[in-house]
Order: C-alpha cells, then sequence, then structure tokens
C-alpha cells in the first residue's frame, strides 16, 4: 500500500516520545532532531505504521530482516509462544533446534558439497556474536590468532567482532582494547584490483593469521559488489595457507542478492558461514555454520559449552527460524527477488541526477553513491534525502564509510507501483536537493 500520512513527520505523538526516551536511554543509542525519528507502531508486508496512525512504505526491510515482509513469520511465534517461550539452549534443548541446525546445513554444506558434506552449526543472538564463534572456530582449528579483513568492512560491533572490522569510525574509539593483530585489504571493486589483492595476500606473513572473513558483498561499506574471480582467489589463498575463510552473509544471506547466499554468484565455498537478521524475520537469532570437520575441532562437551549463552536455541526464534527458512529454500523467493530487482533498476537506472555518482548492488541489496557539486563525501546531502522521504512517508537508510550510499534493501514483494511511487519521490527530492 502506498504512504497515508495525517500528520507532519514526525508527527506529535513522536516528538513526544522522542522527548522522553532522552531522559531515560543512554544518549549515544537514538539519534534525535527537530524532525527524527519516527516512533514505529506496527508493520506488516511492507508497510510501517507510525505512533501517530501514518502509514509508510519500508525500504530498509528494517535492517534488512524483513526480507520476506514484516510479520512473515508472525503465525510461527504466535503458535510457539502459546507452547513454550524458553528453554535451557545448551542443556535441555527443543526438537526446533534440531530443526533449525538440520536446515540451514542443507541449505549450506549439504547443497554445496553434496549430503556426506554436512554443515555444524552454533546458533547465537545477533551476527556480532554469529561473527565472534566463527572467529573462536578459526583459532580452534588454527591455533593462529591474526585476523585477515577488509576495508570499510561490517561485522557488527562486539569485541570480537570488531576485530574483524574495517570500517574505522566504529573501531578506533575502542582500538586500545583490541588485540592488535590484523591485517586490513582493500575491498576489491573492479577487476584491475584483484592484482592489488593478490599482491597484499602475497605479503602477508600467514603463520600468524588463522582467519581471513569478508563480505562476499559488503553492506554497510556501500553496497560494493566485488568483481567476479575475487572469492576464487582469497578461497585459494586460504587453502594454501591454512587460513580459515569465513563469509559473513548475515546482510547477503537468504536471497538478499537474489540468489540463496551471495557467495552462489560465484560458486564458491566458505569454511563457515555467518547468517543473522533474515533468518527469523524479526526474532534475534543468528548462526555460525561450518563445514563438520572446521566445527569438529571444538571438543565433545562434557557439561560446560566453552561457548554459550542464555537464549541460545530459543524456541520461539527456532519456530520463526524453520519457518522463514524454508521459505528461502524455495526458488521461488530468489526468482522474486530477481524480478523486483530488475523493476527497481530499470526505475533507478532512469534517474538522471548532479548527485548521482553511481547506483550498484545486487539483487535487492541496491546502493546510490551520492557525489555533491561543492562538497564531497555527500553525507550530509544523504541525510537531508533520507529526512525528505520520510516525510513523503518512505523509509530509508545510508550506508558507506561517509553514509553517502543511499540504501535500497527493500521487503522482496514490493509491487510495481509501490516502487514507481518512490523512485518518482526519490526523483523530485533529487532535483530539490541538487538546486
Ligand atoms: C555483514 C554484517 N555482519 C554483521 C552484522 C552485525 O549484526 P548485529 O547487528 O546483529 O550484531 C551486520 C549488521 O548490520 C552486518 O551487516
Amino acid at each position: 500500500m502506498l504512504p497515508q500520512l495525517i500528520t507532519e513527520i514526525p508527527g506529535p505523538r513522536s516528538l513526544q516520545l522522542a522527548k522522553d526516551l532522552k531522559q531515560y536511554e543512554c544518549r549515544n543509542v537514538t539519534f534525535t532532531a527537530a524532525n527524527w525519528p519516527v516512533f514505529w507502531k506496527k508493520a506488516e508486508g511492507c508497510n510501517v505504521w507510525d505512533e501517530d496512525g501514518n502509514r509508510y512504505l519500508d525500504l530498509t526491510a528494517a535492517f534488512g530482516v524483513a526480507g520476506l515482509g514484516h510479520g512473515w513469520s508472525a503465525q510461527a511465534m504466535r503458535d510457539q509462544s502459546g507452547e513454550m517461550i524458553h528453554a535451557m539452549g545448551d542443556v535441555h534443548p527443543t526438537a526446533l533446534k534440531l530443526e533449525v541446525c538440520k536446515l540451514l546445513s542443507e541449505m549450506t554444506f549439504e547443497r554445496w558439497g553434496g549430503s556426506s558434506n554436512r554443515g555444524k552449526t552454533t546458533l547465537s543472538n545477533s551476527g556480532s556474536e554469529a561473527v565472534e564463534s566463527a572467529l573462536k572456530t578459526a583459532y580452534m582449528v588454527t591455533a593462529k590468532a591474526g585476523i585477515i579483513c577488509f576495508q570499510d568492512s561490517y561485522h557488527g560491533l562486539g569485541y570480537g567482532a570488531l576485530l574483524g572490522s574495517g570500517l574505522e569510525k566504529f573501531r578506533l574509539p575502542f582500538v586500545d582494547q583490541l588485540a592488535p593483530l590484523r591485517e586490513l585489504l582493500d575491498f576489491p571493486r573492479k577487476t584491475a584490483d584483484l592484482a592489488l589483492l593478490k599482491s597484499q595476500l602475497g605479503a602477508i606473513d600467514s603463520s600468524a593469521m588463522g582467519a581471513l572473513i569478508v563480505e562476499p558483498i559488503q553492506g554497510r561499506g556501500g553496497k560494493i559488489v566485488p568483481p567476479e574471480g575475487f572469492l576464487q582467489i582469497l578461497r585459494d589463498w586460504c587453502d594454501e595457507h591454512q587460513v580459515v575463510l569465513i563469509f559473513d552473509e548475515i546482510f547477503s544471506g537468504f536471497n538478499r542478492t537474489g540468489k540463496l547466499f551471495a557467495c552462489d554468484w560465484e560458486e564458491v565455498t566458505p569454511d563457515i558461514i555467518c547468517v543473522a537478521k533474515s533468518m527469523s524475520g524479526g526474532y534475534p537469532i543468528s548462526a555460525c555454520i561450518g563445514k563438520a570437520e572446521i566445527m569438529d575441532y571444538w571438543p565433545e562437551s562434557e557439561g560446560e559449552a566453552l561457548h554459550t549463552s542464555t537464549f541460545l536455541g530459543n524456541p520461539v526464534g527456532c519456530a520463526m527460524a524453520v519457518a522463514s527458512l524454508r521459505e528461502h529454500g524455495k526458488s521461488t523467493t530468489a526468482e522474486l527477488v530477481s524480478e523486483r530487482s530488475a523493476y527497481l533498476l530499470r526505475l533507478l537506472k532512469n534517474l538522471e541526477s548532479p548527485l548521482i555518482k553511481e547506483i550498484r548492488g545486487r539483487g535487492l541489496m541496491i546502493g546510490i553513491e551520492l557525489i555533491h557539486p561543492d562538497r564531497s563525501p555527500a553525507g550530509d546531502i544523504c541525510g537531508r534525502i533520507l529526512t525528505e522521504m520520510m516525510q513523503q512517508g518512505i523509509f530509508m537508510l545510508a550506508d558507506g564509510a561517509h553514509g553517502n550510499v543511499l540504501a535500497f534493501t527493500p521487503p522482496f514483494t514490493l509491487t510495481d507501483d509501490e516502487l514507481d511511487h518512490i523512485v518518482a519521490r526519490l526523483d523530485r527530492i533529487l532535483t530539490l536537493c541538487s538546486q
């Protein structure tokens, strides 16, 4: 449904709630200004309603989580919460936990290498925790603490996850508490950049490096699709140097790019894959899935898990994940993304604005990098565009190291009419902002 606005945006109730929240929440968390944020009250499909009764279209899928649409797994949640909302994940688990682990194995290592190639999983509650499980696994396997990662990469903000993050705005404030053993590589944007990658890899002392972590398509770094051949170079180098290859598909996974996983585009498989976000459609649940022989470096539990948490394998999250994973496993879901992506890209490529530097992405993970004639980078213009779009009833976010990449990561079910409406509004706002 198209947006329907009945108050100024933000409306009076959102403004009051923002004022009140400021009294009680750490001030670093929610950005507030005279025109930001609105408070969400209800969401369904591609629509969100705020506390003042305004209806919006959501181009963010709420950080990429609601790929199948807001509320898609709500029935599974209702059914399971009537039975039991919490169990003892690593002590007395549920059959649902087994089902999630089995589905994840089928969707990854069994699909990639045949049913004898099982994947084994550690569940957790957020993306950064899945990354931390992966980094710990790499250390278990190799006994080498060093981590190789990429400029402008984003793996979450937990300390372990920050070790492998390339977006310095998040890492530098805490750098003194992080171990220094880290190699940072340039993320290639075009085929010619692969030569630099090879030479950077060639210069690494691999005797200290246990993990190489990479997003097959950079998400928060600015929706950057690397050139073909990139993942294979990493695969070959890791094999040669006994380094565990970790694909962080927390954003790009589960059909976001038009295939089940972004690495499927290159048909290159990792040793470990991290997933979260769209895995359940809204419940905080994540997974680190590794080849069985890799995961079996962890010692058998003798009653005390070395890596676990209170809510690991929560039954409500698992029930929602089972429903979502089954839907993601259908080829029609990937086809829908490819079809919607082609339509959206056609519209975006017709935009003519001096503010646009590049339109890029894959599937429904698309970015418009902006330039500004007078000032570069264009993060400030991006902020203005996001605010204007919100005031037109459309939620968007910005990515990139400088916040100058308009991000399109909507639910997969946006209709032609909705996309026409969104791009027409964006066109008008780009014109306004370039004057
Ligand atoms: C690629 C990637 N990895 C890890 C994370 C961290 O996930 P979380 O915020 O759930 O910790 C994110 C979050 O945006 C992400 O995009």
